[in-house]
């Protein structure tokens, strides 16, 4: 067999787990594209000297998973997102300059468009749980959108408020105390911390004090509906889950690599899915 044209990889440590290559796999084949996608596990130490040498290795581009996305934003050449959100987590090769962004902000706020069209129109608050690389996509996403009032609840608060520094006083940081007096006063919140996540601690948020008509957002993955999002369904709320955000980040980067602007099918979101559902 001959080498495909373009290859991507998605780098990580540990990144088997990944669902890039099956997302990415789907779209080369449903497309007939001349490419490939592949795993690259890099330890940390190793990571600049791969990343740097991108070419070199074969690839066009990469996507970029933990614990690589702050040195990603480092070594790279970061578009306004990437800046922004301070983190990169797509890659490409321009003129053999390395160039980087921040596809989470699309993701998420596509999936939102997706699953709850017109979210921006109804609220001009939002409160977002997490403030690590996640909770800063979400937030950016939040504020291009024009969502004014923006509160930050995390552990530890010196990070929500260094969320304040970076985007202004829109952020308001916040503690898990306050969450249900938040709560009452807002119908957009969405999850960014690990909270929920299988084998991680328990989410045990209460969406009682939520007005009607909201919106819950979660980037957790693994489970697909995590108690949370079982919550906000149980409710009448609408939802985005970490797969329509994983699918949506996916879009540019491809775009990117091999030259196609791909579609979000039903049929690759069931694909993943059932993926997923495997463990
Ligand atoms: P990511 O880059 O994916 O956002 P991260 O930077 O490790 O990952 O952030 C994880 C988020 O989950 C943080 O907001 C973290 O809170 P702290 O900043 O206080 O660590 C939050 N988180 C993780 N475990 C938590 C727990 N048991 N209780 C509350 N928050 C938790």
């Amino acid at each position: 067999m001959s080498k495909p044209a373009r290859a991507a990889c998605v780098i990580g440590w540990p990144a088997k787990q990944s669902r890039s290559p099956k997302l990415h796999g789907y779209w080369i084949r449903k497309y007939g594209i001349d490419g490939d996608y592949r795993i690259e596990e890099r330890r940390p130490e190793e990571f600049a000297a791969f990343v740097t040498n991108l070419a070199g290795h074969g690839y066009v581009g990469a996507n970029v998973t933990m614990p690589h996305k702050d040195a990603a934003y480092a070594l790279s050449e970061p578009d306004e997102r990437a800046r922004a959100v301070g983190a990169a987590n797509t890659l490409w090769l321009a003129g053999g300059r390395l160039k980087s962004t921040n596809t989470d902000v699309e993701g998420f706020i596509a999936a939102l468009d997706e699953r709850a069209p017109g979210w921006d129109k109804e609220t001009d608050s939002a409160v977002v749980l997490g403030a690590g690389g996640a909770g800063r996509a979400i937030v950016y996403g939040f504020l291009t959108r024009g969502i004014k009032i923006i509160h930050v609840v995390n552990r530890t608060l010196a990070k929500a408020e260094e969320m304040r520094q970076r985007f202004g006083p829109a952020v308001r940081p916040a503690t898990w105390e306050e969450l249900p007096r938040l709560l009452a006063a807002t119908r957009l919140l969405s999850n960014a911390t690990s909270l929920g996540m299988a084998g991680k601690d328990a989410m045990t948020v209460d969406l009682a004090p939520m007005p009607a008509g909201g919106i819950v957002g979660d980037a957790v993955n693994v489970p697909l509906v995590t108690p949370l999002l079982e919550a906000a369904r149980h409710r009448g709320f609408r939802t985005t889950n970490g797969l329509d955000m994983l699918l949506h980040q996916a879009v540019r980067g491809f775009e990117l690599w091999f030259g196609v602007r791909p579609e979000v099918t039903e049929e690759l979101r069931a694909q993943l899915a059932a993926d997923i559902a495997k463990g």
